[in-house]
């Protein structure tokens, strides 16, 4: 019964570089609903990470369709694709991509400065509960090099959803991180999709595919399998 949060419509990506031309994308179909878990899998090179970025807006695609909420959103200028992006999705990556000389704190709000109907007194406040949600507000005043892989992280996830996005999108998050920091992260993604969050996430790791309740495997710029996350597997991860 719900809606298609994103939905592609036979998205190609071809990359240009010199005399070379690679396919990454090719013939993708793909809906997202309101609340789904999806994890995006596949060998090195086979196109995830273009995948993300072009569901983030930080990609363009080459040819096809692509709505987010309905809205066509391949054919706004880039300004609204901005703001789009802004508001609506929220990112985070494997090497974390803080700001290294703003602190944690200013790190999380600098999205928010790009919503110029927020009050500054709002903008702090949404900013205070992304990272009491996260489990960082004791360390707002630190500097990314003053924290550790796991923490750095925990900031990034916040600034991902200070915003309220529609949609977090995950590039091997867990990737810089030891497998403790890593259960912190995935643990975060999981609780936000029990609230209700949209989540997609690319991860080589068969343990944290199955944290989510579909799985997408790329090979080749296609996609190649989707299907549910297989339950029991679920039920005796811990
Ligand atoms: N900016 C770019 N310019 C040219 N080619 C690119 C660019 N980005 C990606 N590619 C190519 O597109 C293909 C898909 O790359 P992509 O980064 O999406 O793979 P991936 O599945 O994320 O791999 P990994 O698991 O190693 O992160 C690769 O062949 C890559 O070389
Ligand atoms: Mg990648």
């Amino acid at each position: 019964m719900s809606a298609a949060l994103i939905k592609l419509n036979d998205i190609q990506k071809v990359f240009y570089t010199d005399e070379i031309e690679t396919l990454a994308l090719n013939n993708i179909h793909l809906e997202i609903k309101v609340g789904e878990y999806v994890s995006v899998a596949g060998p090195s090179g086979c196109g995830k990470s273009t995948l993300l970025s072009v569901m983030g807006l930080l990609n363009s695609s080459t040819e096809g369709q692509y709505f987010l909420e309905g809205q066509d959103v391949v054919s706004l200028n880039s300004a609204r694709q901005a703001e789009v992006r802004n508001r609506q999705i929220g990112f985070i990556f494997q090497a974390f991509n803080l700001v290294s000389d703003m602190n944690v704190f200013e790190n999380v709000e600098l999205p928010l400065t790009y919503r110029k109907e927020l009050s500054r007194k709002e903008r702090k406040e949404k900013v205070r509960q992304a990272l009491e949600k996260v489990d960082m507000a004791h360390r707002m005043k630190h500097f990314p090099s003053q924290l550790s892989g796991g923490q750095q992280q925990r900031v990034a996830i916040a600034r991902a959803l200070a915003g309220d996005p529609k949609v977090l999108l995950a590039d091997e998050p867990t990737g810089n991180l030891d497998s403790k920091n890593a259960e912190i992260v995935m643990d975060l993604l999981s609780e936000l999709h029990a609230q209700g969050g949209t989540i997609c996430m690319v991860t080589h790791d068969p343990r944290y595919a199955l944290r989510a309740k579909r799985q997408v495997t790329l090979f080749d710029g296609k996609i190649v399998d989707d299907q549910p996350t297989a339950n029991f597997r679920v039920g005796t991860e811990s």
